[in-house]
This record gives C-alpha cells, sequence and structure tokens, in this order.
C-alpha cells in the first residue's frame, strides 16, 4: 500500500509548530499527493464563535448559493454518487447503520472541518455530497455544521441549505449522547482524535459513524516510522495526538470510498467510514 512515504520527519516540522504528513503518491494521482497536518497539540478549550465577517453580503450569498446549486446537481448525477450510495446501501455498510441507530429513528449529522465552501471547490463537493446523503435517506436526521473559517456569508448559505452553523468551537469534542455521524472530510488528525477521546467508552464509540481520513492509513504510516526506528524524532506531542485513532484500530471497521473518477479525487481520496465496535471497557484501555 505504501510506496514511499516521508513521514513525521524532521524536515516536515514547520516552522510554526506543524507537522506534515505526506501521504504516499500512487500512480496516475501523483499529482495529487495530498499532505494531512497534524497540529502541535495543545489543549484547546471550547469557545463560542462567531464569524469575523459579521456582516452577510447579499451578492456574495446568492453567487455562492448558484455555485452550490450546480455542484450539487454535478454529484446527483454522476458514477462517484452512484458508486457511494450503493456502497452506503450495501448489506455490509447498512448493518453498519442499523447497529448504530439502534432503536431510535434518526443518525443526526454533525460536520466539522468542511473548509470554506466560498473560496474552494473541495468543501463545496464535500458539503453536497453531505446534503444528497440527507435528502436521499430519511434516516439522516438534522445537519449541524462548524469550521472557525466560515464567514458570515457562508453561514448563511448553509442555513438556507437546513444546516444550523453552530456557535460554539467544540474542537472536534462532540459527545454522540444520541447516534451521530460525524461527517470530516479531511480535517487533522487531532480533530478525530479529540472526537474520539470525547467519545471513548463502549456505549459513545458504539453511537458514532464517521466519514474521515483513512485510520488505517494513518496506522501505515507510523508503523512504518517505528519499523524506520525514526520514531525517536517524533515530538511526544505528535503521538499523543493520534493515540486514540491508534487505539481504536482494534475495534474500528473501515469501509473505504471509492473516488471512481479523477474529477473526485481532491474531495474524496483516502476517506472511509469508520464504525466502532469496542464490545468491553478492556478494549479501551490506552498502552
Ligand atoms: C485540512 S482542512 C480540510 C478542509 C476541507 N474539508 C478540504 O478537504 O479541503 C481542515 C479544516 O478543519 C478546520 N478546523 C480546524 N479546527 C476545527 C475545529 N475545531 N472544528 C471544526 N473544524 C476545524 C479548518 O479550519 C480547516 O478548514
Amino acid at each position: 500500500m505504501i510506496a514511499s512515504a516521508k513521514v513525521l520527519t524532521p524536515e516536515n516540522h514547520t516552522q510554526n509548530g506543524e507537522w506534515t504528513i505526506v501521504l504516499p503518491r500512487k500512480g496516475r494521482h501523483r499529482r495529487n499527493s495530498q499532505k494531512m497536518k497534524i497540529t502541535k497539540g495543545q489543549q484547546q478549550e471550547q469557545q463560542p464563535w462567531v464569524p469575523t465577517d459579521l456582516e452577510v453580503d447579499r451578492k456574495r450569498q446568492s453567487k455562492l448559493m448558484h455555485k452550490i446549486q450546480i455542484c450539487l446537481k454535478r454529484i446527483e448525477n454522476s458514477s462517484f454518487f452512484l458508486t457511494f450510495l450503493d456502497q452506503m446501501e450495501s448489506p455490509e455498510v447498512l448493518d453498519h447503520f442499523h447497529r448504530v441507530l439502534g432503536s431510535e429513528l434518526r443518525l443526526q449529522m454533525v460536520i466539522f472541518g468542511i473548509g470554506s465552501i466560498e473560496s474552494h471547490e473541495t468543501p463545496r463537493l464535500q458539503l453536497s455530497l453531505a446534503v444528497l446523503m440527507k435528502r436521499k435517506f430519511s434516516w439522516i436526521g438534522d445537519i449541524e455544521v462548524f469550521d472557525p473559517v466560515l464567514s458570515a456569508t457562508e453561514s448563511q448559505v448553509l442555513e438556507s441549505l437546513g444546516c444550523s452553523v453552530l456557535s460554539v468551537n467544540e474542537q472536534g469534542r462532540r459527545q454522540a449522547k444520541k447516534p451521530t455521524l460525524f461527517f470530516m472530510p479531511h480535517c487533522e488528525a487531532e480533530l478525530y482524535n479529540n472526537l474520539l477521546q470525547a467519545n471513548w467508552g463502549v456505549e459513545s464509540l458504539n453511537r458514532v459513524a464517521l466519514f474521515g481520513n483513512s485510520f488505517e492509513t494513518y496506522e501505515q504510516h507510523v508503523s512504518f516510522k517505528y519499523y524506520d526506528q525514526e520514531v525517536s524524532f517524533m515530538d511526544s506531542s505528535i503521538v499523543e495526538s493520534v493515540t486514540h485513532i491508534l487505539a481504536a484500530r482494534t475495534f474500528t471497521d473501515e469501509v473505504r470510498i471509492k473516488t471512481v473518477s479523477d474529477d473526485y479525487f481532491a474531495a474524496f481520496h483516502d476517506s472511509s467510514w469508520h464504525f466502532f465496535r469496542p464490545a468491553c471497557e478492556n478494549e479501551l484501555l490506552l498502552h
């Protein structure tokens, strides 16, 4: 799987204290090799949040709405979406969703880290997929969205699409008190880790379905590093920022998303559904 990868090496340690995991280069997608960032972990607090620009710009709002409508149509008519739905409706994946739902009728959806839907096509495609999922499946409930980069105009567009924009930066630490689908496309590892940490209990983890970067790939990168014995270069806070991701691997069922065509590679590559099935608290002990 991993052809060549420079992972967590000192060269990848940037001056502002961020590490970069460079994903393996694969065949014809070489030009698109992607960077995932792991931010050096400070213990962040949950904080009230408002967009930095307080005013909605009506012109930008209608332009953005138009762009999203185009994106929705484009995805809806794509073979990528057909394949995605087939996968979601396969007995294997549907069983997982049913198990997460339990006796509830709906999975609430929480979208973290969508990015700027006004500035970039990738977040627009990702958002469109989430909106189409909700339109397609009656068992998907309300959508909440948070990303600190969202502007007031973007927030307004999200609200028009039926999403609620959160006013608190939860740092990804949302506890799933009800069955919840977390849609977190291409987020930083620390955000997934925060989510897992906040739900680190048998019942809570069983109520989570997560769409996000492949945990298998994270594990491969880290074990690659151990094998190379370059782990001594790793900052302990970096290891901490993936602790729960790695620990969850033993009870995670992961289903890879098929990007199908180059058009959807940037938005959905290395993404997977993750379902967590710890059977007892002993499985949650961290070593
Ligand atoms: C690597 S970018 C991915 C953006 C987009 N999904 C994409 O694929 O292009 C990670 C995103 O996570 C967002 N983010 C950072 N901290 C966050 C937090 N506490 N809650 C939600 N999103 C956060 C960043 O603002 C950024 O937009």
